[in-house]
């Protein structure tokens, strides 16, 4: 008799088992009690006469008990075509209760119509549920496959401090305090970007870790405070071989968990992302371009839109080819204004005629319009004017929006992207130069004396200057994100003090690392994937809190352990 195997079915008719489960739903017919018996991923029903000296105990059971149950498989006299069991069931010769149950205040089962504030908080009991069983199963799987493949791939996996020293900007960090360094603190690491960096200049020549990273910051449905990377690093690397080798791993991934052969994963520059898409995490899984339509509508009668091109202002446009209702054009409208977005004017096109904001536009402007978006057939027409940047920020998110409406982003097509060559710097809303990755990612070579040369005026280009990063985006998320290092001390600290640290803020923050690099470094490089934004993707999760055992809230907090808790003076 084999103990607790329920991969059960008409084969088994005949023998002897013995179950360990939870009761799942129980009931009463006149002189016989069924029960259905669960485990982590399936549900067999059980059935006790009034004969049987287990009745009693039978009458007595109620969901969540765990029972263990000893009988013979027999088939179902009214088979249950939607049990994947539903051809047997067991006749008990015994049954015993290993443990009682309170009332759960969920109930177990899949269609569950608990809010998810009481899931968070009973997660033990959501977990019970056989698609968390599931995902976790599929969790546990994902790292296999990535382990199996590092270590097929030569790379050795090591662990690195989560509790370091304070570092200057990025995201926000948790503080560490210690009862035996009581002036003094610690903070828990957002990466293990520069420790993976001082294994390479230890000699390490491929790392890779599932490593924990905590960010203060606003949880979001792609965003934890707490979250776990796939993170590596190798030395003598090249921007191409790190891409074939994340390329290779998604194609295991996608053949492992979608059956999906993955074809040739495209590269698009930041800029062509940007300007294209209006977004540097395009989702490509439909085409609609964002085009410029400034130089068309630089003589128009159409008075607002001329006023705002004659103040330096672009008009960016995106088409889609449907008809789309003018409430529902209002509803975009009124998101995209609560964001921020200033000017918005959209147009039926239909017969060589636009009506809405572009209704006074001359024929000669819907012909150019027509020609410069390659318009085949009638649709609508969104645009957004403003500042360049910010038209092409508003006019990407209504390229969003309306796939969206339009149901045109479907979750089981996968469209994965690399965008290369991000800019090195970028104005914070305060004016402040920052990372676009991180400090420790250098420039292109042909631009290194660019650093030393230039003074950082206030009309300085920063796009201009371009580093060796790339992320990787998958129906619009970003899924991981590298780039080269900088590996000489010199242009280390150049960078720092483009960032706005002073001498002593560098030797304070960061001598010890600038130290490090004195000593022989070699070149090197890496990328970290966001393994909780992977999995929720592709197993068609709504937030990344789907595929982590023990989420914090979208507010950051732990409802089941009831934290973080009141600071005591
Ligand atoms: P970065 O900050 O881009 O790079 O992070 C890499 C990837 O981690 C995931 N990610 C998150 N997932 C869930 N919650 C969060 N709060 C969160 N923040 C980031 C994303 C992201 O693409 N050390 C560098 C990597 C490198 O340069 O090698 C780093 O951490 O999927």
């Amino acid at each position: 008799m084999e103990n607790n195997n329920f991969n059960l079915n008409k084969k088994n008719i005949g023998s002897e088992v013995e179950l360990k489960g939870w009761i799942n739903k129980s009931r009463r017919m006149g002189e016989l009690i069924f029960f259905d018996i669960r485990n982590k991923n399936k549900l067999i029903q059980a059935v006790v006469s009034s004969q049987s000296k287990s009745f009693k105990i039978a009458n007595s059971l109620r969901n969540e008990f765990v029972v263990l149950v000893k009988g013979k498989i027999i088939k179902r006299k009214k088979p249950n075509p939607l049990m994947e069991t539903g051809d047997i069931e067991i006749d008990v010769s015994d049954l015993k209760i290993i443990n009682k149950s309170i009332q759960t205040p969920m109930l177990i089962k899949e269609e569950t119509d608990a809010l998810e504030q009481k899931r968070l908080q009973y997660r033990y009991l959501d977990l019970r549920r056989f698609s968390n069983q599931e995902m976790l199963i599929k969790r546990s799987n994902f790292n296999k496959l990535i382990r199996n493949f590092f270590y097929e791939n030569d790379f050795i996996e090591i662990e690195t401090p989560i509790i370091t020293k304070p570092t200057f900007g990025g995201a926000g960090e948790f503080k560490v305090i210690s009862s035996t360094e009581t002036d003094k603190y610690y903070s828990l690491v957002q990466s293990p970007q520069l420790y993976k960096q001082l294994l390479m200049y230890g000699g390490v020549n491929k790392y890779f870790q599932i490593a924990k990273c905590f960010r203060d910051e606003k949880s979001r449905s792609d965003r934890q405070i707490e979250f776990t990377q796939l993170d590596m690093e190798l030395s003598f690397t090249s921007q191409k071989e790190i891409i074939n080798l994340i390329n290779s791993l998604m194609i295991k991934i996608f053949k492992e968990f979608k059956n999906i052969n993955l074809s040739k994963i495209p590269l698009m520059t930041y800029k062509e992302a940007i300007n294209n898409y209006g977004s540097d995490k395009p989702d490509i899984r439909f085409e609609n371009k964002i085009f410029d339509l400034t130089t068309i509508f630089e003589n128009t009668s159409i008075e607002f839109i001329r006023k705002e091109i004659n103040k330096k202002k672009f008009i960016k446009a995106v088409f889609f080819e449907k008809e789309i209702s003018n409430s529902e054009i209002k509803k975009i409208q009124e998101i995209i204004k609560s964001q921020g977005a200033k000017i918005f004017a959209w147009g039926k096109l239909k017969d060589g005629k636009i009506s809405g904001s572009f209704k006074d536009a001359s024929n000669e402007e819907i012909n150019l319009i027509i020609e410069k978006m390659n318009i085949n057939k009638s649709g609508t027409l969104f645009t957004i004017i403003d500042e360049n940047k910010n038209a092409l920020e508003f006019i990407g998110r209504i390229r969003l929006l309306v796939a969206e409406k339009l149901n045109m982003l479907n979750p089981e097509e996968f469209a994965l992207l690399w965008v290369i060559d991000f800019p090195l710097f970028e104005k914070n809303s305060d004016g402040k130069i920052e990372s676009v990755h991180n400090p420790f990612t250098s420039i292109k070579e042909e631009l290194r004396n660019e650093l030393y040369e230039l003074e950082f005026s206030k009309n300085y280009d920063l796009s201009k200057l371009i580093s060796n990063s790339y992320d990787i985006v998958l129906n619009g998320t970003e899924i991981g994100g590298g780039a080269i290092r900088i590996s000489n001390k010199l242009d280390q600290e150049k960078i720092f003090e483009i960032l706005g640290l002073n001498k002593e803020e560098i030797q304070e923050n960061f001598g010890w690392f600038l130290e490090s690099q004195e000593y022989g470094i070699p070149t090197h490089g890496g990328i970290a994937l966001g393994i909780d934004r992977i999995l929720s993707i592709i197993l068609n999760k709504e937030t990344i809190r789907d595929v982590i055992a023990f989420p914090k809230t979208s507010h950051g907090t732990d409802e089941l352990t009831n934290s973080p808790i009141k600071l005591k003076k």
